[in-house]
């Protein structure tokens, strides 16, 4: 009996996290809470607290291997799976969150969206939605229900990623003369791992064993690649503009300042813009100093 209640209580708190979940996901995006979203959101709470109270033998339900979140590649086909046991004669369908948009229904794709395919084998347990060229703003929540009365739903978030390439000292890096300037470059979400990674140095390409000599490059490919670039030593023809460029990705930059130990203060504060005002004042007041000079000299 204990443990009858307390699964009921355990269900009701699930149901009652996943109609709040629902609320945050449906404020996510601009539209207004309608009445439909209400309306989905209470009768999955009611389906999924009637179901786990009753613990009916012969309804459908999801294999809780049905994953929740899905990470996939700009113009890379992605499917979003979905494992029903105990089917019988109901049907699964996939319906996006953004805009309740029932995109299949059973072996048939509903929606005019050609990227988007229902995907199922005779037999098998598994329902999929496959799309073809995913793009950045099929991001979202989705839904796989089957349709039961009321219909019950396995809610999955696709994540649409593109590669992307950082550099970790940011836009800006200032190092006194004599240390060694570190960078460090990090490549994300390519398809395989990049096969070169390329630095240059202004517009010439970083070769280790260049005559500038004290440069090394480390590079680490997988999942996530990175490639560390150390050059020794550093003096002022090292500064400039280094970027590192991934052969299947976009190229980062980096502007590397070499400082000859005369305003620490203003390094230490991290100064992209003051340090510009700085020079900037200086060059004035000379120029100043330059014209003015020789007026008063000559006038009187
Ligand atoms: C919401 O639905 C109820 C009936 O279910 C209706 O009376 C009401 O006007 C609806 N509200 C909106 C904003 O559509
Ligand atoms: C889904 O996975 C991605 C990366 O694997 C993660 O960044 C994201 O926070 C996850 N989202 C949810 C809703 O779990
Ligand atoms: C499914 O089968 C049951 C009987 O097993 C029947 O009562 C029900 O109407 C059927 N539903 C559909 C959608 O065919
Ligand atoms: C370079 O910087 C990274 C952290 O950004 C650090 O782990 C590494 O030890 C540094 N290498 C050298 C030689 O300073």
């Amino acid at each position: 009996m204990g443990q009858v209640a307390s699964g009921a209580k355990s269900a009701l708190w699930i149901s009652l996290l996943h109609g709040c979940l629902f609320l945050i996901a449906g404020s996510g995006t601009d539209a207004p809470l309608d009445n439909t979203t209400m309306d989905i959101s209470s009768q999955r709470f009611r389906s999924e607290f009637l179901q786990e109270w009753h613990g009916a033998q012969d309804a459908p339900y999801f294999d809780p291997s049905t994953p929740r979140n899905i990470t996939g590649l700009v113009g890379h086909p992605v499917r979003l799976l979905c494992r029903v046991k105990n089917l019988q004669n109901r049907t699964v369908s996939w319906v996006r969150h953004r805009d309740i948009h029932l995109l299949t229904v059973g072996r048939y794709t509903y929606t005019s969206d050609q990227r988007f395919e229902a995907q199922h084998k005779p037999r098998s347990e598994e329902w999929a939605l496959r799309i073809r060229s995913p793009q950045r703003r099929d991001s979202g929540q989705y839904e796989c229900q089957i349709s039961t009365t009321p219909p019950i739903g396995h809610p999955v978030f696709l994540n649409i990623v593109e590669p992307e390439t950082t550099i970790s000292s940011g836009a800006e890096l200032f190092i006194q003369a004599g240390s060694t300037i570190n960078l460090t470059c990090t490549v994300r979400h390519t398809p395989e791992p990049p096969t070169s990674i390329t630095w240059t140095h202004g517009d010439q390409i970083i070769n280790f064993d260049s005559a500038r000599g004290g440069i090394s490059l480390v590079t680490e490919k997988g999942l996530k690649s990175t490639s560390r670039l150390l050059v020794q030593r550093a003096r002022g023809s090292d500064a400039g503009a280094y970027s590192c460029g991934p052969n299947n990705a976009p190229p980062a930059s980096i502007r590397v300042h070499v400082l000859s130990g005369e305003h620490p203060a203003a390094m230490q504060q991290g100064c992209a813009i003051s340090c510009l005002d700085f020079s900037v004042s200086v060059i004035v007041s000379i120029l100043t100093l330059y014209t003015l000079l020789p007026k008063h000299l000559f006038g009187t």
